[in-house]
């Protein structure tokens, strides 16, 4: 058994990085022997879709999968082997930050064909978790539409994956370990301060059992 926690934030120890990792740990919780592989975007270089359509092409070498020879090359099919997999994600902008934004171009792409209805290509269902961080707290984030994203992407997730994806968010991010070092009128330091240390353990402790309720309802392959 084999699952895969991807980090999508360039900082390798911070608000995402630390979702993930408690949804690793409840899925552990279940499965104490199971093998975990980590993995930082930032750490590889690629690039998102090129368009060049291999992956549609009929009996063509590549139909089905992504042909770009780069650090994800490999990384694709293996998401569509694992038993699970979790993407922890800031966001930027509103949107994905784009290293995972990136990474899922590809990753969904390949999989989902241009057959009616955009059947999946995977080979077996595999349940993916959503983590999200951000700054902002969950009204503004509800004002400006973000669930509308993360419903669209999640859409053409659980579809390649053919799985019905979760969704676990962290809002109102601590942002630095210093915010005096920080041009930083438009927040309230001590008030974001109260807010992480009230609201993060418990943003954990909902990825942590995310983690544990993709272990308990695998599905049946
Ligand atoms: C380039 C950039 C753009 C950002 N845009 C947004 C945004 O649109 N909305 C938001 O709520 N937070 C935004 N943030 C804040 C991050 O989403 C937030 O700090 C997040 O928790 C960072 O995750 P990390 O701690 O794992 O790196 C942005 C941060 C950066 C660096």
């Amino acid at each position: 058994m084999k699952i895969i926690a991807i980090n999508g934030s360039p900082r390798k120890d911070c608000n995402s990085a630390k979702m993930l990792q408690k949804w690793v740990e409840g899925f552990k919780y279940i499965f104490p022997e199971v093998e975990v592989k980590w993995v930082d975007l930032y750490s590889l270089t690629y690039t998102g879709c090129r368009s060049c359509f291999s992956c549609k092409r009929k009996n063509g070498k590549f139909y089905g999968q992504c042909p770009i020879k780069d650090d994800i090359h490999d990384l694709i099919p293996e998401v569509y082997d694992a038993d699970a997999v979790a993407f922890a994600c800031p966001i930027y902008f509103g949107e994905l930050g784009a290293y995972t934004r990136c990474f899922l171009e590809r990753a969904l792409f390949c999989k989902t064909s241009y057959r009616l209805h955009h059947d999946s290509l995977a080979p077996k269902p595999v349940p993916v978790t959503m983590i999200y961080s951000m700054n902002c707290p969950k009204d503004m984030a509800s004002e400006l539409h973000y669930e509308q994203h993360w419903n669209d992407i999640e859409a053409y997730i659980s579809n390649a994956f053919r799985y019905p994806s979760k969704r676990v968010c962290a809002y109102n991010t601590y942002q630095f370990r210093n915010y005096a070092d920080y041009e930083m009128e438009m927040f309230n330091e001590e008030e974001k301060r109260h807010y992480r240390d009230e609201h993060f353990p418990i943003d954990e402790k909902t990825a942590y059992y995310a983690g544990m309720d993709t272990a308990e309802n695998l599905p049946n392959t």
